[in-house]
């Protein structure tokens, strides 16, 4: 399929092509034969009149025939391939390739000669799956394809990119939420607090946000904070802060952070808000992929490669 938008650029490509190839076939024509010169004397004079360092001549001979032909043969594929492949402007070609029909085909055949070697995992529970060494190699050789880029390839984390190798779960870390995040992302919503918090009062709730897992905090801030965090945080993060999974709202009782537990960090979050994206991976991964990368991802907190 063409990208370009009019029609026009499609003949103009087909044009210098076909012109290309005529040009060429032309310049053969034109020079099949040599033109003779004679000396003064009215012998034949063999070279192209070209002398240089001091006595070296160039020979006039034609072409040889084995150089034409291969020429003719060259133009006659070139031809060839514009009839059964795409290559003028939109002309599609008799054989009706496309690089993406090829390439899915190829995709295709690839996944069906791996299957029979996921067919024995796709029987086993997580569990087991994740005790199996084999399968554990596998899972991670997809997890550092596909997921480390975000969560790292010791799935350690970084900051807004959740650690799965530690047993805090936003979401929950049992085999089938876990293939849920990977099938269909998540999308973690914390509102800003701009219009309900200035900058102070924010302070106060982070600390005593801080003081949830006994962080140090100043206990006159962490006074003023508490009644803020009961008015505006407890629908998502409850009542001490033990989060809630259904939301994807973190622990805040814990000492896992997502972002950070310094002040500063705490405040941006409320004043700011968030808003985490984690991209599904129904339409990226084959079923067989994603029960092994679960599992592989099970395993790494649940000392499965103990
Ligand atoms: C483009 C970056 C990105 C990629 C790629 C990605 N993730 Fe995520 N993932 C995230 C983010 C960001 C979150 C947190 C979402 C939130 O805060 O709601 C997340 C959340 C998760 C969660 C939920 C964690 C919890 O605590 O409940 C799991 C499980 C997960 N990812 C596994 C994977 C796996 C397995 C892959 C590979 C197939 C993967 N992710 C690929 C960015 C990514
Ligand atoms: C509507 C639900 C909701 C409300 C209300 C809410 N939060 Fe959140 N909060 C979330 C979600 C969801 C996340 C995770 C965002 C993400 O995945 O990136 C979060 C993240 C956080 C974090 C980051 C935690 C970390 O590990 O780094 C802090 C801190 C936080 N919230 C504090 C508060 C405070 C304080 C309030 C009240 C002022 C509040 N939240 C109100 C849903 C909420």
């Amino acid at each position: 399929m063409s990208d370009f938008f009019s029609a026009g650029w499609g003949y103009y490509i087909a044009a210098i092509s076909l012109i290309g190839i005529a040009w060429c076939l032309w310049l053969l024509w034109s020079q099949r034969k040599t033109t003779v010169q004679l000396k003064p004397d009215g012998s034949v004079d063999d070279t192209t009149g070209h002398v240089w360092d001091g006595d070296l001549r160039e020979l006039n001979n034609p072409l040889p025939r084995w150089w034409a032909w291969m020429f003719i043969l060259a133009c006659v594929f070139g031809l060839a391939y514009l009839v059964l492949y795409p290559g003028l402007g939109t002309y599609k070609g008799t054989l009706q390739y496309t690089t993406r029909d090829a390439l899915a085909k190829q995709q295709a055949e690839v996944e069906a000669s791996v299957r029979p070697l996921y067919a024995k995992y796709m029987q086993m529970d997580v569990p087991a799956i994740a005790k199996d060494s084999q399968a554990r190699e596998i899972g991670q050789r997809l997890f550092l394809n596909y997921c480390a880029q975000c969560h790292g390839s010791d799935a350690g984390g970084s900051k807004g990119f959740p650690n799965l190798t530690d047993g805090d779960w936003l979401y929950g870390g049992e085999p089938d939420t876990i293939t849920q995040s990977i099938l269909k992302g998540r999308n973690g919503i914390m509102p800003p607090f701009a219009a309900q918090l200035d900058g102070s009062k924010a302070g106060d709730v982070a600390q005593y946000v801080r003081s949830l897992s006994g962080l140090p905090a100043d206990p006159i801030r962490v006074a003023r904070g508490e009644p803020l965090y009961k008015a505006n945080c407890v629908a998502c993060h409850g009542a001490g802060g033990k989060g809630n999974q259904a939301l994807g709202a973190p622990n805040l009782s814990d000492r896992t952070w997502l972002y950070g537990s310094s002040e500063r960090t705490i405040v941006e979050t409320i004043l700011k808000g968030r808003n985490n994206v984690m991209p599904a991976h129904e339409e990226i991964l084959t079923p067989e992929k994603v029960r092994m990368i679960s599992a592989y991802v099970w395993g790494l907190s649940n000392g499965a490669a103990r």
